[in-house]
């Protein structure tokens, strides 16, 4: 079998073994081969850090993890998915019942519609964003994490921020904003605002918007949703 043969066999079983094994959706990665030398040199390893620790480790203890009440009622854990070097971090609430289903982040009618924000300023999760929740399992019937549910699963939320070094975070909706920002501030007030945050060693700038659930019961968010949208994109731009 030559390099590129192994290479994309590597590839495929290496994909589906992320997708099926842990939840995770890789959608950027180097594959390397002792006799590959172009390989070799041109491939960082992205998604293990010095210390050990990967997307893949953090995905494995999620999936055991029983550290609070939601685990109980789980049937996928939801990890979250994207590229690994992220220009936007998205953190959503928790999974719903379609997520749930899945083991797939924002996957129900929320998340069609967060893609179409994303999209609208030239984001997806396919290309320059990774896609995560405050919590890995769903809250019954989509009430809001419980702050000790939050508590207790926050720190793979960090793990994964250390990881994937986004440049900037974007917090929809109310718990992941006032989990963040560590404030009891609605997202009313927060919206369309930039905090640096300090994570994993790291200063990273996180812009609060509605959450898409809040645009889908209340239209009068679509508007201010916008304009959020366009400031963030505006940032990423360099113009503001
Ligand atoms: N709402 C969220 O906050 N996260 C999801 O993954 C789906 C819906």
């Amino acid at each position: 079998m030559t390099a590129a043969e192994k290479q994309k066999l590597s590839c495929f079983l290496d994909l589906a073994g992320d997708y099926f094994s842990c939840g995770y959706k890789i959608t950027q990665r180097d594959y390397r081969f002792e006799d590959d030398q172009s390989a070799l040199q041109a491939a960082p390893e992205i998604t293990e850090n010095d210390s050990g620790d990967s997307l893949e480790k953090i995905a494995r203890e999620i999936g055991v993890c029983a550290n609070c009440y939601l685990a109980a009622n789980r049937t996928n854990t939801v990890p979250g998915e994207g590229v690994t070097e992220p220009l936007v971090m998205v953190i959503g609430e928790g999974p719903g019942a379609d997520e749930d289903a899945q083991g797939r982040p924002f996957v129900g009618k929320a998340g069609q519609l967060l893609d179409k924000m994303l999209a609208s300023i030239s984001l997806s999760r396919n290309s320059n964003c990774f896609i995560a929740n405050m919590v890995k399992c769903r809250p019954p019937g989509n009430r809001n994490p419980y702050p000790e549910e939050t508590a207790a699963c926050v720190h793979f939320l960090h793990r994964q921020i250390k990881l994937l070094k986004p440049k900037f975070i974007l917090c929809a909706g109310n718990v992941s904003a006032q989990a963040m920002l560590n404030t009891t501030e609605r997202v009313g007030k927060l919206h369309g605002t930039f905090t640096d945050i300090e994570t994993g060693g790291l200063t990273i700038p996180l812009f609060v918007t509605y959450h898409p659930s809040a645009l889908l019961h209340s239209a009068e968010y679509k508007r201010p949703a916008w304009e959020d949208l366009k400031r963030l994109r505006a940032r990423l731009d360099g113009q503001s």
